[in-house]
């Protein structure tokens, strides 16, 4: 395995997912954290990635204790190629011109890091994405150039005896000529590791692992419909069948037949007890009289945890509580930056409290949100749920803006199930993430036939986005927005104007509330 030290980039995940779409499994640890004594699998070599500092600062991240001692091969990114040549002895200095987007590097000597270029970049040049303000200015000992720029004399350095690697641009971002290329060789031709990660056999090893772990007892979990506990109940349904327990709450916020249709879907592929679970008025009286979206979101969580133990308690024998939980879900919440204030409390389903005192088990907490899906494919869980849309936890109730009846809630499950139709209908919607409408309890005049109107509006929200972090609204043709306007207002009583959000995270966030 590699280890990727993490010093605050946003590209560190997409380190961690090029390497393991290379076939080696690689974990993320932050530039605090101690070099672990013990790895999963050998430790082949390190990746200092990126990140905002300054190496003569002070207060900035320093190399780890131990990590050149101990001898293997490492490739710094940008501030990892600036830390790994301060710490030698090098100089980096503040660059007074600084290289953000792209820039063209011209490679000097043909080294390991470059096996194979000579073909594939004859001229010696190559369109690289940059992104920095520091740059090295003095080698350290030993080591020498292999490629420059017009603004960095070391666009990328070695010390070729103690295999250490600096790339002062970023081979992971796809802008890159051939930085898969690059990392390749990192990999195979400097650290010798050996490609052991691929989806068939992770699948395989959790299985039989979960077979074993669960035994003859009994295990709980909470399904959303969402990929994740999707995914997480279609490998214990493979590791241990009917001990398995699923519970599916309806609390009346997910979209139109949404509850149906999932548990349908379910049952088609899973050999689970599916318990499905009409929680409806319960989740609307608690709601009744809230307008506050933080409120909102609480009083969800609260009731959703209520409704699964009370589900649960009924279930004899139950040792076991499954989750969904995802690689970046731990990561983040150690994330180098450390906790980042609540902008909204998040409620999943993954959300239940200790003290049910039942054994957790998380089989995809190793993965990253693609490779659930390639996993999820594996197992044969159909592409209805593999490529739906992310769906919030707390459902339609943040997507009313004010209080949430039984009447507002029929009006935004119509308006978004023609948004949604539209989009399948015309293509657009496996080229966006998400997209959803949003009913707003402002009031506008409009003219129906001859008779004057004065009803709600409703917004369409689509977004383009990878994570889900940062997003950009959805260039969605005007036809198609017309057809969806078009359709809401003559279909859906209740709304006679619609309206299409064009901004972007950040500022906005995707969700209203
Ligand atoms: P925001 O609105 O924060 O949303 O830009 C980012 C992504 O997260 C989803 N989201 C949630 N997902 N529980 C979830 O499981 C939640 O409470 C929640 N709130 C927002 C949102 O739909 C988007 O994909």
């Amino acid at each position: 395995m590699i280890l990727i030290i993490d010093y605050g980039s946003q590209y560190t995940q997409l380190i961690a997912r090029r390497i393991r779409e290379l076939g080696v499994f690689c974990e993320i640890l932050s530039c605090y954290d101690e070099i672990p004594q013990k790895t999963k699998y050998e430790l082949k070599g390190f990746i200092l990635s990126g990140g905002p500092s300054s190496v003569y600062q002070d207060d900035s991240p320093k190399l780890q204790n131990g990590l050149l001692e101990l001898g293997k091969p490492i490739l710094g990114i940008c501030y990892g190629a600036q830390l790994l040549a301060h710490t030698l002895g090098g100089g980096v200095h503040f660059s007074k011109k600084r290289e953000y987007g792209f820039t063209t590097i011209k490679i000097k000597e043909y080294t390991d890091l470059f096996h194979g270029f000579e073909d594939k970049a004859s001229s010696g040049n190559l369109k690289v994405w940059m992104s920095h303000g520091d740059k090295i200015t003095a080698l350290p000992k030993d080591f020498t150039q292999i490629a420059t720029s017009d603004n960095s004399p070391y666009a990328a350095i070695q010390e070729k005896n103690k295999k250490l690697y600096g790339v002062q641009f970023h081979p992971e971002v796809i802008h890159t000529d051939f930085g898969g290329e690059i990392l390749k060789n990192f990999l195979f031709k400097i650290c010798n590791a050996e490609k052991n990660w691929d989806i068939g056999s992770f699948v395989k090893r959790t299985v039989e692992g979960l077979r074993k772990e669960i035994g003859e007892d009994k295990v709980v979990l909470g399904l959303s419909g969402g990929v994740d506990s999707s995914v997480t109940a279609a490998l214990l349904s493979k590791a241990a069948k009917d001990k398995v327990n699923a519970i599916f709450v309806d609390n009346g916020l997910l979209r139109k037949n949404e509850f149906e249709e999932v548990v349908k879907a379910l049952k088609s592929f899973l050999s689970i007890n599916i318990i499905p679970v009409d929680a409806k008025e319960k989740f609307l009286s608690g709601l009744k009289g809230v307008v506050d979206p933080e409120q909102k979101r609480k009083i969800i969580g609260r009731l959703f945890i209520e409704v699964f133990e009370e589900e649960a308690k009924k279930i004899e024998g139950v040792k076991f509580l499954a989750q969904g939980t995802l690689y970046p879900d731990l990561i983040e919440s150690k994330s180098f930056r450390g906790p980042s204030a609540t902008i909204k409390s998040h409620h999943n389903v993954g959300g239940l409290p200790e003290n049910m005192n039942l054994i957790l088990i998380e089989p995809l907490k190793e993965l990253f949100k693609d490779e659930v899906r390639k996993v999820g494919k594996e197992l044969g869980v159909p592409d209805m749920i593999l490529n739906r849309h992310p769906f919030p936890g707390p459902g339609l109730a943040v997507r009313i803006i004010g209080e949430i009846t039984e009447e507002s809630l029929h009006v935004l499950k119509e308006a978004d199930a023609i948004t949604i139709d539209e989009l399948i209908k015309s293509d657009q919607y496996d080229k966006i993430w998400q997209a959803f409408t949003v009913l707003l309890p402002v009031k506008s005049v409009g003219v129906m036939g001859d008779e004057r109107t004065y009803e709600k509006t409703i917004v369409v929200r689509a977004v383009t986005s990878t994570d889900g972090m940062t997003a950009d609204w959805a260039k969605i043709p005007y036809e198609v927005l017309e057809k969806i306007s078009g359709r809401i207002i003559n279909e859906v009583k209740g709304v006679n104007r619609v309206v299409y959000d064009i901004s972007s995270k950040p500022p906005s966030t995707i969700e209203w509330e």
